[in-house]
């Protein structure tokens, strides 16, 4: 097992680890999934809970995780053997199952952003026109050979950044590759926003509807949080266990939880006033994506180019996401069982690789249900609604009652660099986060 020596790898700048942890919690998560989630649920009133609930509990978390990692140097479990023993490290080992089955599934819905880019140029645009776009959604994820295809290319992709490393991979691509995000997602937002009738797509995402918050939203808003934030499975742990000593970790906590939000807000902007602007209806998941916005795209001249754009943002956000969690599962394997980066990189992802074929081959009806649900939201459920909050209940409670002192030391780097609010910190970790988890994970649990 190799310690905290010299010899661990590092980022290169605070800016690259902050363009790799952003790019973790941008993802598929922020520009899809929020905007929907947003605007069937209360517009307005859901986004003022969801940014409570990611400002206190989401940013408490995100700190505590890199703390955790930052001090032991080490990946998720060989962190949790390092600083607390027992069975904390369970903790982690459930970290590392969810990172291969996040993105056993999370490759094939990646994959089909790179089939969806060529696509733009050639039919998408043709049958959204013709109002067959949910016909050509429909065919494509029935051909097994194709999504297996585009699922493979997109995990080839992952695990070659992987492979490379971490200063000349991760970090290398998340600072292209998040910059870019931001300035096609400013393109989108322009072209949306300044199309006729595009009012009543902000009013629809926007206005607060207080009559539509109930138990459920904030549920909503802790589950879409978390998730978004890659939060709960060792991610930030694992990012954190490179970071230098120096750099200050609760601004870096803040900025990853500002920019997670702002991308996820503003992709909301760049999707309904153009979805309503073309009389659409804002449909549900991933129709919304695959379905509506090329049928919107058709109807705008260039819409081949937009189309392209749209789906090489989500592409980009997902690969940024990909990577941090392959990377969760070979640092572990690298740490703990003394693999080199190459093979630990290859042969996991290979490996869950094939673990997500299952997931490809389901939403064609290629593979058996799983009590009522296809393979592909029963892995999502399992890890999303299962792992990742129990993940973060034990998280926050380590760092409040078992890891204390070390914890108050590491985020304010051995008491050099004050943090007002550390106090208030300590207290989300020990109360407020794991009773808040502990209710979404009891509530949250219907199949
Ligand atoms: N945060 C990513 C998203 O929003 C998904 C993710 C979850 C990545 C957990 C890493 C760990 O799409």
């Amino acid at each position: 097992m190799s310690e905290n020596g010299a010899d661990r790898e590092q980022w290169g700048s605070r800016f690259g680890f902050i363009m790799a942890a952003a790019g973790s919690a941008v993802g598929l998560g922020n520009i899809w999934r929020f905007p929907y989630i947003t605007g069937m649920n209360g517009g307005g009133a859901f986004v003022l809970i969801y940014l409570a609930i990611v400002f206190i509990i989401g940013f408490s978390v995100m700190l505590a995780e890199m703390g955790i990692g930052r001090a032991a140097g080490l990946n998720a479990v060989g962190s949790f053997k390092k600083l607390g023993g027992g069975a904390w490290p369970l903790v982690g080992w459930m970290g590392v199952i969810a990172g291969f089955l996040i993105l056993s599934f999370y490759g094939v819905v990646a994959g089909w952003t790179i089939a969806y880019m060529i696509k733009s140029f050639t039919g998408l645009m043709e049958a959204g026109a013709a109002g067959k776009a949910g016909d050509l959604f429909g065919a494509f994820v029935s051909s097994p050979a194709q999504v297996v295809a585009y699922q493979a290319l997109f995990m080839f992709a992952t695990i070659w950044i992987v492979f490379r490393g971490i200063g000349e991979g991760i970090e290398k691509y998340c600072k292209l590759m998040m910059p870019a995000l931001f300035v096609i997602l400013l393109v989108l937002i322009l072209r949306a926003v300044t199309l006729d009738g595009a009012g009543k797509g902000l009013e629809f995402y926007l206005k607060p509807d207080f009559s539509k918050v109930t138990g459920g939203t904030i549920l909503a808003a802790l589950g879409q949080g978390f998730f978004s934030l890659s939060l709960g499975m060792g991610c930030m742990i694992t990012y954190g266990s490179y970071l230098n000593k120096k750099e200050a970790l609760p601004s870096a906590a803040m900025t990853v939880v500002f920019l997670d939000t702002m991308v996820a807000f503003l992709s909301g902007f760049a999707i309904f006033p153009a979805v309503f602007a073309f009389g659409m209806e804002p449909a549900a998941g991933p129709g919304l994506t695959f379905i509506t916005l090329p049928s919107v795209f058709a109807k705008m001249p260039m819409g081949s180019v937009f189309s392209f754009l749209f789906f090489l943002l989500l592409f980009f956000a997902a690969l940024t996401s990909s990577v941090s969690l392959l990377e969760v599962c070979v640092a572990y394997f690298k740490d703990e069982l003394g693999w080199s980066r190459a093979k630990a990189s290859w042969v996991l992802g290979l490996v869950i690789f094939a673990l997500g074929v299952p997931s490809a081959l389901s939403l064609g009806g290629h593979f058996p249900k799983i009590a009522g649900k296809d393979f592909l939201d029963a892995v999502d459920f399992l890890s999303s609604n299962v792992l990742l909050p129990l993940g973060g209940i034990f998280i926050s409670l380590f760092a409040g009652w078992v890891w204390l002192d070390g914890a108050r030391k590491e985020v304010t780097n051995q008491g050099s660099h004050p943090f007002p609010v550390e106090t208030a910190w300590i207290w989300v970790c020990r109360v407020v986060a794991p009773l808040a988890i502990a209710w979404i994970f009891v509530k949250g649990l219907k199949w």
